[in-house]
């Protein structure tokens, strides 16, 4: 299952860095019953979890082939030998684990294929993996769907891929990860070549109050698929509530029909390809026009060490920095109330004593730099600063970042609130916010793109561009923001339209 950066976990720091390089964290019991339905639907002789941890699969699987009266041997996998104790000390027996390997599963795979397979994989994100298992993994993974996928891909990824190769003809795999193996960049090379070469029977989303992992800050999926030639539906299912008696019904496919705790959408998988696998088909955005049309977007500063470019117009006096060399900012997205952001906010910030003011002398050279502003630098640099990851490449190391005052800033990320605020304190974002220009600088124009902005519907539509995050979070990045559909109504009731140059598509910058 995947965890990613953000991801708040009930544990020690030290457990949390366990986590992150072993990717070890156990699948509910609620899930494990639904997933092992799927998996063991055609009542195979052998099940495998190539990823066993402490081996609710395991468990579930054997009171499964049990009330169904078959037989089933249970195969495993896992890297770390620790799990062999904490799975006996789950209830599994010596005999249960009897064909328990303590292998990498996807470099060095099993010999045979298996007809079941079910798996809560280790998430651990690229930049964790060791060089030498990167290039391994990525030249794995070119070899086995003749495509390339993307090097930003973390290992639950080549568990799919390893997964799926694993499976005997005819077979099913029951998959829960995260989201972002359908959103990353990766993902639509991915699932064109599942989606070509396997039955996707299901996709199991959670809503916020279904969520099978609370604890941690991640939209999880579960996905349902088999080794037979492809179809072009699925079933896309939500499910309501904490439960797996429907789940494991329609799953296994039962015939019962009750729908109590789960929504069921049959639908194109053409479609849901376009749209987002994760997301839901009546999110699927329509527009004719997207935001790029109108305007374009950045990221915000990355200063590289806000404790130190950052500060109070207090502090700045105190240290002698001139306001000359300082640019109004606004440093984290909480210091935003609203949906409006004016020079009173800034004051208002400022009486908090939250800093508003980044430290930037580009274009001066050391020497002619006040007395006091090369002593506050020497002093950064007897701290360190200038060897500091990021700010080390600059040139001078104190060079900053440049934005011009974008008129509307978004919050990327939130729960309820991501949105678009409109600037009117001049401000530049630090990174906790995206710039939006608008493609023409007329305050009427900005107005009315920024009316079409702030509506409810277009915000619905965030989730159709955007990462989903547990609890409805939803993370957009710039080039995703650019391609955020605005409602056709919306864009002709502020005749946003009539801006666009027909012959190129781009705006006519005639001042109105
Ligand atoms: C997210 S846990 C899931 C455990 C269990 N199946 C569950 O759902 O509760 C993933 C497990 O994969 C193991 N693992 C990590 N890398 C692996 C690899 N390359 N091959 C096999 N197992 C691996 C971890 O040690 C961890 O126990």
């Amino acid at each position: 299952m995947k965890r990613n950066s953000r991801q708040v976990l009930p544990r020690s720091g030290s457990a949390r860095e366990t986590l992150r390089t072993k990717g070890q964290f156990w699948t509910p019991d609620w899930v494990a019953e639904f997933m092992v339905a799927y998996a063991l639907r055609d009542r195979p002789t052998r099940l495998l979890d190539p990823a066993l941890g402490e081996g609710v699969f395991f468990r579930a699987a054997k009171r499964h082939a049990e009330a169904h009266h078959f037989d089933l041997a249970l195969f495993g996998r896992d890297v770390d030998p620790d799990i062999v104790v904490q799975a006996r000390q789950s209830g599994l027996s010596a005999a249960d684990l009897r064909h328990l390997e303590i292998r990498d599963f996807v470099l060095d795979p099993p010999s045979e294929r298996f007809p079941a397979i079910v798996a809560n994989p280790p998430y651990i994100r690229h930049h964790r993996l060791p060089p030498s298992q990167k290039a391994a993994l990525r030249d794995f993974a070119r070899t086995a769907t003749g495509r390339h996928i993307d090097g930003r891909a973390g290992l639950h990824v080549y568990f799919l891929i390893r997964a799926l190769q694993t499976l005997s003809p005819g077979g099913r795999l029951c998959y829960i990860v995260s989201a972002d193996i359908c959103e990353g960049v990766f993902a639509q090379a991915l699932w064109q070549w599942i989606t070509s070469r396997y039955k996707l029977d299901a996709v199991v989303t959670f809503a916020a109050g279904a969520t099978p992992f609370p604890d941690v800050d991640t939209n999880a999926l579960v996905f349902c698929l088999q080794n037979e030639r492809p179809e072009k539906h699925f079933d896309w299912v939500n499910c309501r509530q904490r439960c797996s008696a429907e789940l494991a019904s329609l799953l296994s496919g039962d015939g019962r029909k009750e729908n109590e705790t789960i929504d069921v959408h049959r639908r194109s998988l053409a479609e849901a390809l376009s749209t987002g696998l994760s997301r839901p088909p009546s999110q699927a955005a329509t527009g004719r026009h997207t935001l790029g049309d109108f305007a374009s977007i950045m990221r915000g500063i990355v200063t590289g060490d806000n404790d130190f470019f950052f500060m109070t117009l207090t502090r700045a006096r105190a240290l002698g920095i001139p306001e000359s060399l300082l640019v109004k900012a606004v440093g984290r997205m909480r210091d935003i109330e609203g949906e409006r952001f004016a020079p009173e906010d800034v004051e208002r910030l400022e009486a908090r004593g939250r800093p508003t003011r980044l430290l930037n002398v580009n274009g001066l050279s050391f020497d002619q730099l006040p007395a006091s502003v090369q002593a506050y630098l020497k002093a950064g640099e007897r701290n360190g600063l200038d060897k500091k990851t990021l700010i080390r490449t600059r040139k001078p190391w104190y060079r900053m970042e440049t934005r011009k005052s974008p008129p509307i800033l978004f919050a990327y990320l939130g729960r309820r609130n991501a949105r678009f605020i409109r600037n009117l304190a001049g401000v530049v974002p630090l990174t906790c916010l995206l710039c939006v220009y608008p493609k023409r600088e007329d305050a009427a124009f900005i107005g009315r793109l920024w009316r079409v902005l702030s509506d409810p519907q277009t915000i619905r539509n965030l989730r159709s561009v955007g990462k989903s995050y547990g609890g409805d979070a939803v993370k957009v990045e710039p080039r995703a923001l650019e391609r955020l559909p605005l409602p056709d109504a919306l864009v002709r009731s502020e005749k946003l339209d009539k801006d666009l140059d027909p012959r190129q598509g781009l705006l006519n910058f005639r001042e109105e």
